[in-house]
């Protein structure tokens, strides 16, 4: 049985004195033993987080690049990141993929990336609101991890966040059974290819402390990968400990 990943995706928030005082607060806490936690916060962040998180979370960037160094002005490579400290990246975040144009090619080749430099990537997949309305979801979430994760089975060391777009900031939130549904799918796909046996499949999109519980509820529910909920400390922990 894995423990849940309870994951903050703080995108493009936070100043320094921000990062600092929201430890300030969350190092007050107490944390459960059965749930884990990481941060992914911006490049700027990532080594001041480093030096404030409590022993046992994790850390971890919202992108990289797939190459291991070179002329790419404005990029980070994965070997960078677990030099500053991360063991963990976002690849094919939502966000990435519809407004800053990466298609499944680059998706892919990152998660690849990250793999070889030892960094553990979380591929983010989902549907739009159209393609969920078309009855296209699975399609949709299938044919992502199809395109991205390669095609070399088994394939260990990664985890998988079911996003779907519609629910990303916009306060609407899959329900536990929409969730769970795509859950079991792509578990049956991945066991199916004999891979991600160690693998988390999160949810996220408008996780809040009051949907969290019936979320990690969910069968198949490994965790959740939380936006806008994870900026406040409070609101944050009141997620980690849903449920328990
Ligand atoms: P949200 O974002 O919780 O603000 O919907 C989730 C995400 O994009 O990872």
């Amino acid at each position: 049985m894995k423990k849940p990943l309870i994951a903050a995706n703080w995108k493009m928030h936070k100043t320094k004195a921000e990062t600092e005082a929201f430890f300030k607060d969350w190092n007050t806490h107490s944390f459960p033993d059965d749930r884990e936690v990481a941060f992914f916060p911006s490049f700027t962040l990532i080594s001041v987080v480093r030096d404030l998180l409590p022993g046992g979370h994790l850390l971890g960037a919202q992108n990289c690049h797939e190459k291991e160094k070179g002329a790419f002005t404005g990029e980070v490579s994965c070997s960078q990141l677990l030099d500053a400290g991360c063991s963990y990246v976002l690849v094919g975040h939502s966000e990435r993929r519809h407004l800053f144009g990466e298609g499944d090619g680059r998706v892919s080749a990152k998660f690849k990336a990250a793999i070889e430099a030892g960094l553990r990537p979380m591929l983010c997949v989902g549907e739009t609101l159209a393609q969920r309305e078309k009855g296209a979801t699975l399609e949709t979430v299938l044919g992502q991890l199809e395109a991205d994760l390669g095609t070399v089975f088994p394939l260990s060391g990664f985890d998988v966040a079911y996003e779907p777009v519609w629910a990303i900031g916009t306060g609407k939130v899959a329900g536990p059974k929409d969730a769970e549904v795509v859950h079991s799918a792509i578990r049956a796909w991945l066991d199916e290819r004999k891979s991600g046996g160690d693998s988390r499949i999160l949810y996220g999109g408008s996780v809040k402390p009051a949907n969290a519980a019936e979320l990690l509820a969910v069968p198949e529910m490994d965790g959740v990968l939380v936006g806008g909920a994870s900026l406040d400390s409070e609101s944050f922990h009141a997620i980690l400990t849903a449920g328990i």
